[in-house]
């Protein structure tokens, strides 16, 4: 998508830089060339000879370079782009945009610059949420720079807050949507691009009755579906999580509705109304028992342990799924598989009538299960996406982007997707 179109990156000073090799491998593989600038404190933290041998070009440092200006001015640079972004952006470089400094090589060619500028803020919480760093982004909106992130989530400095950069999928996706429709069009997108949309999410195993003490459940935690719950809310959604028990706190920003049984989720999904997109990650029981217990079953001496007669649970997924005026534009399934993992998925996306299956491989071996991170792959009618092994709240962010960018799309690109 992004073939032809050059990006000129300026690493900045943080610890996030690290991510911006990232950043710069996913955008050439998308066709795109990068050219790095990076300041000296950005240098301290990757090296301009990394930078280098990613992007496959100069890395430009220093304004007073006799060679970089004379090889290429810092008007050069900027005139050369499509676009110019700021990843991280931390809070010293937005300070000095907003100010109007050109104290060095990246300053300098944020001022000259008359190419759109898309930054990525990464800082301490404190940092971001303080009134000189809020109201340099402000200046900065006003004076047509778009935003992406800060996501919330733990920081490299022990604390929780906004104020980790977003993931390079993410960003890519924002370049991605910036250069296709359009600046005008991409900003509001971009910041809140789920602003009126709404969202449901299932999360968490299910608990079905045998007694009113014993139950059948699983080992789902509820973090992957509760992260994504989180992320579609961070991008403007309004989002009702539908919860089985898990011990992970309710997502802020969401409205979460706590149930038991699959019967429960099911009428809970129902009862949250039209939703633009759903997102089933709910380990959802497949059997409950046909006739629980009302009292206490208790042990007879000599006696066998006693039957369960299960029946089927109603499948969630699929009920959404049902076409019809109802249903929402998007239904992503999860598929939790521990052999013949895309086979099984592609198998249980048509099945279930959902559009996309996001696959994970959950044999105990790969401690998915109640583990911090998650290996998927993304598979909708056009194709599989293998996506790294990442961070539960990375897939959920990156999910939320690509489902972002599927619900602003036009009509005639979906049909083509
Ligand atoms: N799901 C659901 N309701 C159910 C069972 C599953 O909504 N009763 C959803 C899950 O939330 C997930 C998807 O269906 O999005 C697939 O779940 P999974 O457990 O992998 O599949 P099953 O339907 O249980 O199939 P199988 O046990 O044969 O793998």
């Amino acid at each position: 998508m992004l073939h032809g179109k050059r990006i000129l990156l300026i690493v900045a000073g943080g610890i996030a830089a690290f991510k911006s090799l990232e950043l710069i491998r996913r955008l050439r593989e998308r066709g795109a060339a990068v050219r790095c600038v990076v300041t000296e404190a950005g240098a301290k933290f990757v090296t301009p000879l990394s930078l280098q041998a990613l992007s496959e070009d100069r890395v430009y440092t220093d304004m007073f370079s006799l060679t970089d200006e004379n090889e290429m001015g810092h008007i050069q640079l900027s005139r050369d782009a499509d676009l110019l972004v700021v990843a991280p952006a931390t809070a010293n470089i937005l300070a000095r945009m907003a100010g109007g400094m050109a104290d060095d090589l990246a300053a300098t060619v944020l001022l000259a610059t008359d190419k759109p500028v898309l930054a990525a803020p990464a800082m301490n919480v404190r940092m971001w949420t303080h009134a000189a760093t809020v109201a340099n982004v402000e200046t900065l909106k006003k004076r047509g720079v778009t935003f992406i992130g800060p996501n919330d989530g733990a920081m490299a400095c022990n604390e929780h807050g906004p104020g980790r950069m977003s993931e390079p999928a993410e960003i890519v996706a924002a370049i991605e949507s910036m250069l296709a429709v359009g600046l005008a069009s991409a900003r509001p997108l971009l910041e809140q691009p789920l602003a009126g949309k709404r969202a449901l999410v299932t999360s968490g195993p299910t608990r079905e009755a045998i007694d009113p003490v014993r139950y059948i459940s699983n080992h789902s935690s509820g973090k992957q579906g509760h992260a994504i719950a989180a992320a579609l809310a961070r991008l403007g959604a309004e989002v009702t999580l539908v919860s089985g028990p898990v011990t992970v706190a309710d997502p802020t920003g969401v409205r979460t509705v706590h149930v038991d049984s699959a019967d429960e989720m099911l009428a809970a999904c129902l009862a949250a109304g039209a939703i633009d997109v759903a997102v089933c990650a709910a380990a959802v029981a497949d059997w409950k028992v046909a006739k629980p217990s009302k009292a206490k079953i208790k042990k007879k001496p000599g006696a066998q342990p006693p039957a369960l007669d299960l029946a089927p649970n109603p499948d969630i997924l699929a009920t959404l799924s049902k076409p019809g005026t109802g249903r929402a534009t998007l239904i992503v399934g999860f598929a939790a598989e521990t052999e013949n993992l895309v086979a099984n998925a592609i198998d249980k996306r048509q099945r279930k009538g959902c559009d996309w299956i996001v696959a994970n491989d959950v044999s105990p071996a790969t401690g998915t299960f109640g583990g911090e991170r998650n290996t998927v792959h993304l598979i909708s009618a056009t194709g599989v996406e293998d996506w790294p092994t990442l961070a539960k709240d990375e897939v959920a962010g990156r999910l939320a982007a690509r489902i972002a960018l599927h619900l602003a799309r036009p009509r005639s690109a979906e049909a083509a997707e």
